[in-house]
């Protein structure tokens, strides 16, 4: 075979079909094909949605530093799009690419997700825990997805905002119309937004009582909250706690599934260890963040033009950032398709911003980095550990209900790629 002949079929073995984004097989297993692009295609031009693609660990970590050159914001100033006007949040942090009011927001909301103000809120996290499992506990069988993980970070969230405890299901409901909105679809969206301006409708008489009588619950905090002589308009407050309800409860709700379902049938023989020894929870959502984050992807656009091995990004171009792909690059990671919750070469501890860490070992890409660094970086670490901590400690010989599960996998293509298990049935001992 001449050497012409072998180079093609080297590319055809190795070519990419775009629509393969949007089948079924890449929702439930997308790394074969991160794979190919992180070893072949490594800034893919991805022609049939108009978009480039990054998929290897240190470009993803390089366009998440550099904010000068991507912005993450759809809208545009200059554009026809009207600020908050068509987001199911309404007008959120989520919406500013760069910029002073992103920074500001940010310096306003962030220090309440950390360090002792998120120590505050530890009794409710416990308290909500204890709940829950309260409900099931003598039945000898759960279904984590729907009676734990799904209820579990919206009522602490529910709760830390100080919210009444009997609104507490209306609260669930709101959120759950809120993460349907997200996927696209007009219906979806439209119900998405009635809940939300149902939910605003609501929260309106409280933001005035705690204006008037602050508490020590987040919404009093968020209100009174103030950075340079200014503090946020009552939209941007409610636009808030919209997103709150997503980026806390979404995600987090997910986390813990995803960690249970490699506990229960990725890794059963580390499981055993990490019951003797609760501190390992720790190590299993470092790894759960590496090897199967619930957020795979993020959105960029090009500022300016750039030039990527082979090609060049224009100004404009939109770019989606696979941290999910990156996440397994074994450019940087051993042996990145095996699940271990005590591997060496991760940073184990908590995140950064920076992504930079003392003992000199690169992290997990869950959080994001830089500019828009997840805020609630430490406040899903310390659900996912807490509630897997108690569920190990109170329910005896946890295992799986049944020997086969179908997995984790992304719900509805473009949704934003949030992945975990559907439902996952667990069997326990009660005395
Ligand atoms: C395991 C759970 C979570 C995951 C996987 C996750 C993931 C992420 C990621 C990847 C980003 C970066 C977005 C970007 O670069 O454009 C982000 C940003 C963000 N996250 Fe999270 N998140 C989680 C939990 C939370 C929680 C509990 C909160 C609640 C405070 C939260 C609030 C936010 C906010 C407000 C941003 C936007 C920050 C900004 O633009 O400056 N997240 N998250």
């Amino acid at each position: 075979m001449s050497a012409a002949e072998d180079q093609i079929r080297e590319m055809l073995a190795t070519a990419i079909d775009p629509r393969e984004f949007d089948q079924p097989d890449f929702q439930k297993d997308p790394f074969p094909l991160y794979q190919r692009l992180r070893d072949h295609h490594p800034c893919y031009h991805d022609r049939f949605h108009n978009r480039w693609v990054i998929s290897r660990y240190w470009d993803v970590d390089a366009v998440f530093q550099a904010t000068e050159a991507y912005t993450r914001g759809i809208y545009d100033e200059e554009g026809p799009y009207e600020f908050g006007k068509k987001h199911v949040f309404g007008p959120n942090i989520l919406e500013y690419g760069r910029g002073d009011h992103h920074r500001w927001l940010r310096n306003v909301i962030a220090g309440q997700f950390v360090g002792q103000k998120l120590n505050d809120f530890l009794p409710f996290i416990d308290l909500i825990a204890q709940e829950l499992i309260d409900k099931f506990k003598e039945k000898g069988e759960v279904e984590l997805v729907s009676e734990f993980s799904n209820q579990f970070p919206i009522r602490v969230i529910s709760n830390m905002l100080g919210l009444p405890r009997e609104d507490e299901d209306m609260f669930v409901g709101w959120y759950q119309a809120l993460i349907a909105g997200l996927g696209f679809g007009g219906e979806h969206l439209a119900r998405g937004i009635a809940a939300r301006n149902e939910m605003w409708e609501y929260l309106n008489p409280l933001l005035e009582q705690r204006r008037a009588q602050p508490g020590e619950d987040l919404l009093s905090r968020i209100i009174h909250a103030e950075r340079d002589g200014k503090k946020m308009s009552d939209e941007e407050i409610k636009g808030f706690v919209a997103l709150l309800l997503a980026a806390g409860g979404d995600t987090t709700d997910k986390a813990i599934s995803n960690m249970w379902y490699h506990m229960m049938y990725t890794r059963p023989d580390q499981y055993d260890q990490v019951r003797e020894n609760p501190e390992l929870w720790e190590n299993v959502f470092t790894e759960m963040m590496r090897y199967d984050p619930v957020v795979h992807m993020q959105f960029r656009r090009a500022t300016e033009d750039i030039a990527l091995y082979e090609e060049v990004i224009p100004k404009g171009g939109n770019v989606i950032i696979y941290l999910g792909a990156g996440n397994r690059d074994e450019r940087v990671f051993k042996d990145p398709d095996t699940f271990d919750a005590f591997r060496d070469d991760l940073h184990m501890g908590r995140e950064n911003r920076s992504g930079r860490y003392k003992d000199g070992k690169p992290g997990h890409l869950g959080f994001g980095m830089g500019q828009h660094f997840c805020m609630g970086y430490a406040m899903a670490r310390q659900e996912a550990v807490l509630a897997s901590t108690h569920f190990a400690n109170q329910l005896k010989n946890l295992r799986p209900k049944f020997k086969d599960h179908p997995g984790i996998f992304s719900p509805n293509i473009d949704s934003g790629g949030f992945r975990s298990p559907a439902e996952l049935w667990l069997e326990f001992d009660v005395d």
